[in-house]
C-alpha cells in the first residue's frame, strides 16, 4: 500500500499516466451518475427499457426522447475542475491516455484530446440499420423542457436508407468498439500508473481494465468519495470528489515544486 508522499513523488515523475473515468467525473457538472442511491439514473429509470436494443425496437420514441433529455442536460452543462485538471495534466506529463466510460463530451470541452470513449458518445448518433452517421441540425439551445426525462420524441430518419436513427452509445449486451477497447487494454499494461476516477466498477468489460493494470504490476490509484469494487486491488484510495481532489493533486505534484 502506498502512502500519500510516495504517491505524489511517483506522480511527479510519471512518463505515461493512464486515466479511467466514469460518471462520477461529470457529477459535479450536474450530470447524474447511474448507481448513486436516489440520484443515479438507474435508481429512477429502467435500463431494460432505455438502454438496450430491444427497448429501442419496442419504443424508439421513448428511448430517443430520454437520450435527448440527457444530451440537452450535457449541452447546458460545463466541464468541472476535474475535467479541466485532467486536460492540464496532459500538458505536464509526457504521455497521458484518457479512457472514459462516459458518453458526454465534457472531457473534450475541457481540452482533452484523443479521448477513448469505451461506451460511445451521445453526440454521435447513427442509423439503427445501416450505421450511417446522423448529423444534428445546427441547434441553438431551444426551449426543450428538461424537467421531463421520459418524453416521447420520434427519432429522425436516416437520409440513406430511411430507417430510424439510434443514439451512438453502447447499450447493454452490445460489444464495445473493438479498436478503442484494444487501445485501452494496451495502455493499461504499458502505463506507469492508472488513476481510476468516479466509476463503481460494476460494468464489464470496462471494469476489467484496473484488474489488467494490477496484474501487470501497474499501481492503481482511485479517486472516489465511496469505496467501490476496485478496493481490493487499488494501491491507494483518495476519498473525495474528483473536482476537489484533482486540483489539489495537481497543485501538490507540480505547483508546490515551483515554491
Ligand atoms: P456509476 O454510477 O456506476 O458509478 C459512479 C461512481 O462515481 C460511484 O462509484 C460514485 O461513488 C462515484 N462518484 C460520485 N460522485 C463523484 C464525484 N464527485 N467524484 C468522484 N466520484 C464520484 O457510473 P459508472 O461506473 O460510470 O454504461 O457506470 C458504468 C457504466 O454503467 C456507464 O458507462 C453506463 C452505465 O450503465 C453504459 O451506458 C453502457
Amino acid at each position: 500500500m502506498m502512502i500519500y508522499d510516495e504517491f505524489i513523488e511517483k506522480f511527479r515523475t510519471l512518463q505515461h499516466l493512464v486515466i479511467l473515468t466514469g460518471a462520477g467525473v461529470s457529477a459535479e457538472s450536474g450530470i447524474p451518475t447511474f448507481r448513486d442511491a436516489l440520484t443515479g439514473l438507474w435508481a429512477k429509470h429502467d435500463p431494460y427499457k432505455l438502454a438496450c436494443a430491444e427497448g429501442f425496437v419496442a419504443d424508439p420514441a421513448l428511448v430517443w426522447g430520454w437520450y435527448e433529455w440527457r444530451r440537452k442536460k450535457v449541452l447546458r452543462a460545463s466541464p468541472n475542475p476535474a475535467h479541466i485538471t485532467i486536460a492540464q495534466l496532459a500538458q505536464r506529463i509526457p504521455k497521458l491516455t484518457l479512457i472514459t466510460q462516459n458518453v458526454d463530451d465534457l472531457h473534450e470541452r475541457a481540452g482533452s484530446q484523443n479521448v477513448i470513449h469505451l461506451h460511445g458518445s451521445m453526440h454521435n448518433p447513427r442509423c439503427f440499420k445501416c450505421s450511417q452517421p446522423y448529423i444534428y441540425p445546427d441547434e441553438i439551445d431551444d426551449d426543450f423542457d428538461d424537467s421531463i426525462p421520459e418524453q416521447r420524441i420520434p427519432p429522425p430518419r436516416c437520409n440513406q436508407c430511411g430507417d430510424v436513427i439510434r443514439p451512438g452509445v453502447v447499450w447493454f449486451k452490445e460489444q464495445l468498439p473493438a479498436l478503442d477497447f484494444n487501445l485501452a487494454e494496451v495502455a493499461c499494461t504499458e502505463g506507469d500508473l492508472l488513476l481510476v476516477i468516479g466509476t463503481s466498477g460494476m460494468v464489464y468489460p470496462a471494469a476489467n481494465l484496473p484488474h489488467l493494470a494490477h496484474q501487470a504490476g501497474i499501481p492503481v490509484v482511485e479517486i472516489n468519495p465511496n469505496i467501490d469494487s476496485f478496493n481490493s486491488i487499488s494501491d491507494f484510495h483518495i476519498s473525495g470528489k474528483a473536482g476537489k481532489i484533482l486540483p489539489l493533486l495537481y497543485q501538490a505534484a507540480f505547483e508546490d515544486l515551483a515554491n
